[in-house]
């Protein structure tokens, strides 16, 4: 009989320890939460990232809450706030602004881990990982959709294409990335003559005060599309345009419009507009000939490898993510957050035209229906 006794306390023992180190986030991840917190659904493109990171953290048996700050930094704050009273473990983070610096410093405080996801968190020294792409070459696709479309390499200056810039918002450290890749393809030509500039124009994002007369506040839509109509109507009222800069898909597809609402553009004679995101309106746009190109970023491969990398941080071994490259030598600035370097893990961006939508088609990009409508 004592002999069933002590087999009995010592299995009742042994089960405590097995819950208890599930409760506290043990070998699969267990309970711990994983606090996501997104800057804003106006760009579709976060949705997918929040859906994704969610559905990666939860197959590794962690806890996911996911919060979108709509473009607002006080509001994501606020978000972030909530996770650290619940006691996450791990924060992943697509700021709004640097605004978001002050949370960035409790959950340092508190010793929560924190993963700057897409956008580097600048300003900061509280926190050690960056996810994102390679996305000077990002920029650099765009530049040479627009040295492709306008076949720039046989321009003379005698008869020279004209182009105008934009940017994406001023508070997204990537915006300047962006920007510098694609005009270190487009300035060769700008310099030759081939090429010139209707509006503003910075060289390089160095050019603050041009950098932020192209810049879109917050990425938003609207506002680029009041600013193409301006200068349809004044800048480029005597000329025709060949290409605009447009840095993302949701701004390409607002610049489209308002071109289309000008009679030197209606009809098929749209200028090469380029984007980013490889968004689903966006790549039917390019099928039916209207934004020349795109860049896929698989945010579906982004989110498994920041999920990647927060399991490995927190069970305490060295991050080694398949698919992504540890930023080093002349890519090592994309971690310089002014304050530190932290440690950039880059993703491969793949350039999107006509010939080869099938690309996101075929990475599971789109809902069945959309893809249908791709092929
Ligand atoms: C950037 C991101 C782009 C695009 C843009 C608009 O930070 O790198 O892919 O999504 O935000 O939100």
């Amino acid at each position: 009989m004592k002999k069933i006794c002590l087999v009995l306390v010592t299995l009742l023992i042994a089960s405590s320890f097995v819950f208890a180190s599930g409760q506290q986030g043990g070998s699969g991840g267990g309970s711990a939460l994983v606090g996501i917190a997104m800057p804003e659904t106006h760009v579709l493109r976060w949705q997918k990232d929040g859906a994704s990171l969610k559905a990666a953290a939860e197959s590794r048996g962690y806890r996911a809450e996911v919060a979108y700050g709509d473009a607002d930094q006080t509001q994501q704050n606020r978000q972030i706030q909530g996770f650290l009273t619940q006691g996450a473990k791990l924060l992943v983070v697509g700021n709004v602004n640097d605004g978001v610096n002050s949370v960035i410093a409790d959950a340092a405080r508190d010793k929560v881990a924190v993963i700057a996801y897409d956008r580097l968190i600048m300003g900061s020294a509280d926190y050690d990982y960056y996810i994102t792409f390679d996305n000077f070459k990002v920029g650099q696709f765009q530049g040479q959709g627009i040295e492709q479309g306008l076949n720039l390499a046989s321009a003379t200056a005698a008869s020279p294409k004209y182009i105008t810039l934009f940017a994406g918002s001023p508070t997204d450290n990537n915006s300047k990335f962006f920007f510098d890749g694609a005009m270190s393809v487009l300035n060769p030509y700008i310099d030759k003559g081939v090429l010139k500039v209707v509006g503003p124009y910075p060289k390089t994002s160095a050019d603050n005060a041009n950098f932020q007369r192209i810049a879109t506040e917050n990425w938003q839509a609207p506002i680029a599309k009041t600013r193409m109509e301006n200068l349809l109507s004044n800048d480029a009222r005597d000329v025709v345009l060949d290409a605009v800069l447009a840095p993302n898909d949701t701004l390409a597809r607002a610049i489209i419009e308002a071109c289309l609402a000008d009679a030197k553009y209606a009809g098929g004679k749209l200028p090469v507009v380029t984007g980013q995101d490889a968004e689903f309106d966006s790549a039917l746009s390019i099928k039916n000939g209207q934004q020349y190109m795109t860049v896929f970023k698989d945010t579906a491969k982004l989110a498994e490898a920041a999920i990647i990398l927060a399991d490995q941080i927190l069970k305490g071994q060295t991050p080694n993510v398949p698919g992504a490259s540890l930023a080093s030598g002349s890519l090592t600035s994309i971690g310089d957050t002014g304050r530190k370097v932290v440690k950039a893990y880059l993703l491969e961006p793949v350039i999107i035209t006509r010939n080869n939508i099938s690309v996101p088609v075929n990475a599971g990009f789109y809902t069945d229906a959309e893809a249908a409508q791709l092929k």
